[in-house]
């Protein structure tokens, strides 16, 4: 018997009832892309109210790369119940606080000294790089990229690309922010072609720097190095490496946003690795804490220390449990083979996404890093022109089957990959099996209405 069950169509009788109740006493702008109630959750499954199975390729929106419940994650976080939850760092300190701080410095890559100062959230965690790469430099200026998702605060959304639904509406943003185009190479932003392209989107950075906004305005460049909520649009190789020369030669810091891409999900700890790249600054969140609000800042130690004493902090950052659970997730990543199993899991999936490539007019891209991997749907592979509802249908038919899928992409035409990375092969294969029966569907739909329109 395979691991998904769905006893009642879903959402079930109960979910439904907490539908109800939910859309009298939680705000319409808080989304809720999949209308069940969770009651359980281990490894890559969940369970709901009514007594569903599922199978989870979303994992928290990347932040279970240990898996649900990971067994070390959840019996650090019970010994740290029975010893104290909360005293605030600033006031009275904890050693795990630092423990943490010291396994970020030795673990990110750069062998430069480095600090780390710890946060709840990824987007506080962006908030508090540029405050620091401001002090550091004494330049207000921050460049971010088209496709870009860096948080829901206002700095952030500054920082952040996608209008709808994330901006709209919610301006004025912070000033001093530019915006150029990313390695998007399925939809360049200069009708280009990678490798005869030469990364004119990375050399362009010294264009912008004459035409825009001059460098020493600058203080940062802030990147994904897989672009996440935008895509999972991962770079050619030669990409990072030429903007951060670039950005070293003006003075400009490099800020690595490794939110989603961190902590295993590209086949490395973290996805600049994989590139080679050693960022001034990396920012890391979501599978970090294994489940618990949990975000790092680790930089060179000289730009670190920029802010005056008083200058960061937050009442609950580097909260106890968080700390535990922080640590409990090195331990699991160093006592376990997760990083090779993420590579595993992403060939497989660029196997079978490749096979459906082939034969499925919708797929139009495969792409992604490790187990950050994506499809882009299509209307037709010529025109490439988004497939965003469609895309809808198969997430909805994936979760009426029993699998649990979020989609990315400025356009909303993107499916994509964050599934626990110790999920089984059955487990995977099982999943997949629904994704492509979904993605069959559509296709057979859109065959339909071709003949209807063309009778
Ligand atoms: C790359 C990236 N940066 C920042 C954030 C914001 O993190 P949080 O939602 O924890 O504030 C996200 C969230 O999805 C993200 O993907």
């Amino acid at each position: 018997m395979g691991t998904i069950q769905i006893q009642t169509s879903v959402p079930g009788p109960k979910s439904k009832e907490l539908v109800q109740r939910r859309e009298s006493a939680v705000p319409r702008g808080l989304s809720h892309t999949i209308p069940i109630y969770v009651t359980n959750a281990e490894g890559a499954t969940l369970e709901d109210v009514d007594g569903n199975r599922y199978i989870d390729f979303a994992g928290g929106i990347g932040c279970l790369n240990v898996g649900h419940r990971a067994p070390g994650v959840v019996s650090a976080i019970r010994a740290q119940l029975d010893r104290f939850l909360h005293t605030s760092v600033q006031v009275t300190a904890y050693e795990s606080y630092v423990r943490l701080a010291e396994r970020l410095n030795a673990a990110t890559p750069g062998k430069f000294p480095k600090k780390t100062l710890l946060m709840n959230t990824g987007a506080e965690a962006i908030e508090n790089a540029v405050k620091i790469a401001r002090t550091h430099t004494g330049r207000p200026g921050i460049i971010a990229f088209e496709d870009a998702f860096h948080g829901r605060t206002l700095m952030t959304l500054a920082l952040t690309s996608k209008t709808h639904p994330y901006k709209a509406g919610f301006g004025p943003f912070p000033p001093e922010v530019y915006r150029i185009p990313y390695a998007y190479c399925y939809r360049c932003s200069y009708s280009l072609t990678y490798p005869s392209c030469d990364v004119h989107c990375a050399r362009h950075l010294e264009d912008t720097f004459k035409r825009v906004v001059a460098s020493e305005d600058v203080a940062a460049v802030v990147a994904e190095p897989v672009l996440g909520e935008g895509g999972f649009i991962a770079p050619p190789p030669e990409f990072f490496p030429t903007l951060i020369d670039i950005c070293h030669k003006h003075g400009v810091l490099f800020i690595a946003d490794e939110v989603q891409s961190g902590f295993g999900r590209t086949g490395a700890l973290f996805a600049c690795q994989r590139y080679g790249i050693e960022p001034d600054i990396i920012v890391t969140a979501k599978s970090l804490g294994g489940g618990l609000p949990l975000a790092a800042i680790t930089g060179r130690a000289e730009i670190m220390d920029a802010p005056s004493p008083g200058g960061l902090g937050g009442t609950f950052a580097g909260n106890p449990l968080a700390c535990e659970a922080g640590l409990a997730v090195f331990d699991a990543f160093e006592q376990s083979d997760l990083i090779s199993q993420a590579n595993k899991i992403g060939d497989y999936f660029q196997r079978r996404a490749r096979e459906w490539q082939q034969r499925l007019p919708i797929i139009g891209d495969v792409r992604g890093l490790g187990a950050m991997q994506a499809i882009e749907l299509v209307q037709s592979k010529e025109t490439r022109q988004p497939a965003p509802e469609e895309t809808k249908q198969v997430t909805q038919y994936c979760y009426e089957h029993g699998v649990i899928t979020i989609t990315a992409g400025s356009y909303g035409n993107v499916i994509r990959l964050l599934v626990p990375l110790v999920i089984t092969r059955e487990q995977m294969d099982e999943a997949l099996d629904v994704l492509q029966a979904g993605l069959q569907m559509v296709c057979e739909k859109m065959g339909a209405v071709a003949q209807t329109m063309g009778s």
